[in-house]
């Protein structure tokens, strides 16, 4: 039985960089697609920017392949995170050879805490003066990360970073740090525990001392964006919210409003988030040649405009497709 892959272009660009990640798909394996809706232009007709019909189609999909959504961005996305139980958000930042980047050495993986943190919503507004938030950690929801992320590196004698800041928040990174370091032990996984401030500066200076780097939700997210200035384009990012059973894949970028519908937007963010969506089904092998396609077409070209050249989507994904 051919698995079920949710797709949901979303706006902008989404219509544009889904459909050619689509045909990628289509080139190397046998899939049922299930076309969902989803986003400002689905606001904009009904009143509700995330249909229940999508989230449902989400929740039961195997695996979902979302574009970007506009100013409803956070009314899809989180939504669609819980859908799929998402405890672990995993985002590359690897810059390929061709593409001008800030660090051209750069190759690591960030493994972020994806339910919890201040992002856990427990946000009060006490006074005229005064608002609070809750910061929620919790050693079951770390301790799922930290075991992802001993399989993510492959098991006993693997190894990864950690990075938290608990000596200054010593009960909540304190018991963040406890989890993920104890639970790497139990694994036979080493790791090097890493204060985050000193890892942005770190990670500038010389991004090959890490490799895979374990966060709390708001580091992961600051940490992650801060690497992708390092690899050049938000155009290349893709990105996994996996969960216990199925998972969604996105590039990082959002709708690009500037260039959307021009036919010029960079598919490589999607087609790379499709490769990790193939790798998630088992199909190790089809995403090694999606990745190396992209690669070989990175460095060659044809290239669209954020990259310096001036194909456009068609253009590159009919060459990702000619070099599968
Ligand atoms: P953005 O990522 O859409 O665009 C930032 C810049 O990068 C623009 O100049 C854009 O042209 C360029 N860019 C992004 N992706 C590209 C691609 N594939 N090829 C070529 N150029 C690309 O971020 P921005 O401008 O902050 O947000 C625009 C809209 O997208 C907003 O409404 C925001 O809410 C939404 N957004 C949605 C996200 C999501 O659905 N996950 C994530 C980020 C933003
Ligand atoms: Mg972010």
């Amino acid at each position: 039985m051919s698995e079920e892959i949710v797709v949901i272009p979303g706006d902008g660009i989404g219509q544009e960089v889904v459909p050619a990640a689509v045909e990628v798909l289509e080139a190397v394996g046998d899939f049922d697609f299930v076309e969902a809706d989803a986003g400002d232009h689905v606001k904009a007709e009904t009143g509700e920017a995330l249909p229940d019909e999508t989230y449902e189609l989400v929740a039961d999909a195997d695996a979902t392949l979302f574009g970007a959504a506009g100013e409803t961005a956070a009314d899809v996305i989180l939504p669609l995170r819980t859908a799929v139980d998402s405890f672990v958000n995993v985002r590359p930042a690897k810059a390929y050879p061709g593409v001008d980047a800030l660090r051209p050495e750069t190759d690591l993986v960030f493994l972020r805490e994806n339910t919890e943190g201040v992002y856990a919503g427990h946000e009060d507004r006490l006074s005229d003066d005064l608002s609070t938030l809750t910061r929620v950690v919790t050693t079951s929801a770390s301790e799922r990360l930290a075991e992802f992320a001993c399989d993510y590196v492959g098991g006993e004698g693997g190894h990864f970073q950690v990075a938290h800041k608990a000596n200054v928040m010593r009960e909540t990174d304190g018991r963040f740090l406890d989890a993920v370091v104890e639970t790497a032990e139990k694994n036979g996984v080493e790791t090097d525990a890493v204060l985050m401030d000193a890892f942005a500066t770190h990670v500038c200076l010389d991004p090959t001392q890490f490799d895979t780097v374990v966060c709390p939700n708001l580091a992961g997210d600051v940490l992650s964006d801060l690497a992708a200035g390092l690899v050049g384009g938000l155009g290349l990012l893709p990105s996994a919210n996996i969960g216990p059973d199925n998972a969604l894949f996105e590039p990082v970028h959002g709708t690009a409003p500037d260039i959307a519908g021009e036919g010029i937007a960079n598919p490589a963010a999607t087609i790379l988030s499709a490769a990790m969506l193939l790798d998630h089904l088992g199909y190790d092998e089809e995403a090694e040649r999606v990745n190396s396609a992209v690669e070989a077409v990175l460095a060659d070209g044809p290239r669209t405009p954020d990259l310096g050249g001036d194909a456009s989507t068609e253009d590159v994904t009919a060459a990702v497709l000619e070099h599968l």
